[in-house]
């Protein structure tokens, strides 16, 4: 199963870039720009890796991103993971990241753009692994520091394909961000958000309301209204569902007790990501094969949700269907 699981063509639809950042990393970036970290040590860093909730997850990864500065930083974080695709056989990945943590510190959003989508493009055409980009919002802050940050990416709008919307979930809810939600799809971005991690399940609701949402990151919460379920499956809109990051924020106390069985068994079209997988204790691969022995998932339901995860991706109709072909020799050969 292993094995099975490790060779699968896949996709990554839920992944911060900032999330990717590994201790090592930081600790030479920290160096190099003459930055403190408040960690003596590389094992001092993986300690605070034990967190109550998401609040004190976000409080440590913010952290980390202080020491994001020059162009180069942001393109060897981002090439470092797409490396890491490459091996765990992911095809495609569609990486968020969170402007504001890095303007709000005097980076010019030039620097961020840049360095990401150069790695972004040397991965594709050195490892062959596919990539595109949604600009998230920090939902903690206003909505005009929003439409603020919306407005620095115009120019880069080409590089960018969706919004989202992450950080606090907790009583920062959709409705906050609706009117930079709609200039943000007006302008040609697809909207995305997180919803029903921490939050209820009247977020789900706004964020497809109100935000038009085309998938929800996370979504775990919608499993307590039945009504929502319909509404999800009548608009083929996705869940990206992050077991891992589930564990290690107490949103599920056990991955025995992770939704995502019932989730599939609702009928609802489901993808398993990473989220954050330096600090979550595993890349793509590790939260297949964990949550496959957790909920005795079948060789099919991980076909599924491998098959999803490009169905649901925000790539063109012939990349989509080429990568679905090869997702399907390698189930025949390998069921
Ligand atoms: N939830 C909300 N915001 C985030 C997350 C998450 O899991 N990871 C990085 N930013
Ligand atoms: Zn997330």
């Amino acid at each position: 199963m292993i094995n099975f699981i490790n060779n699968l063509p896949k996709a990554e639809l839920h992944l911060h870039i900032e999330g990717t950042f590994e201790p090592e990393l930081m600790f030479n970036l920290a160096t190099k720009n003459n930055i403190k970290l408040p960690y003596q040590s590389i094992e001092e860093l993986k300690k605070a890796y034990n967190f109550d909730n998401l609040q004190h997850f976000l409080d440590i990864y913010y952290k980390g991103t202080s020491v994001l500065i020059e162009e180069q930083d942001f393109y060897d974080l981002t090439y470092n993971y797409l490396k890491k695709c490459a091996s765990q056989q992911i095809r495609h990945v569609e990486i968020m990241f969170d402007p504001q943590s890095h303007t709000s510190r005097g980076v010019n959003f030039e620097t961020i753009i840049n360095g990401i989508s150069k790695a972004c493009l040397d991965a594709e055409r050195s490892i062959g692994v596919t990539s595109l980009l949604i600009m998230s919002f920090l939902r903690h802050l206003s909505e005009e520091e929003a439409i603020k940050t919306l407005k620095q990416s115009l120019p880069f709008k080409k590089n960018i394909k969706a919004v989202g919307l992450d950080s606090s979930e907790k009583n920062n809810p959709p409705s906050k961000f609706q009117h930079v939600f709609l200039e943000a799809t007006k302008q040609g971005y697809i909207p995305v958000a997180h919803a029903g991690e921490e939050g209820p399940s009247e977020y789900i609701w706004e964020a497809i309301e109100l935000l038009k949402v085309k998938r929800i990151d996370h979504g775990n919460n919608a499993l307590n209204d039945l009504d929502l379920i319909d509404t999800i499956k009548n608009r083929n809109i996705p869940l990206t569902i992050c077991p891992l990051s589930n564990l290690a924020l107490k949103v599920v106390d056990k991955l025995e007790e992770h939704p995502l069985k019932k989730l599939l068994d609702s009928g609802l079209e489901v993808t398993i990501n990473s989220d954050d997988p330096a600090y979550f204790g595993g890349q793509l691969n590790k939260n297949y094969i964990e949550i496959q022995k957790a909920l005795n998932l079948t060789k099919f339901d991980l076909y599924n949700l491998a098959k999803n995860s490009f169905q649901h991706s925000f790539l063109n109709d012939d990349k989509k269907e080429q990568y679905l072909t090869e997702l399907e020799v390698y189930y025949n050969k390998n069921k």
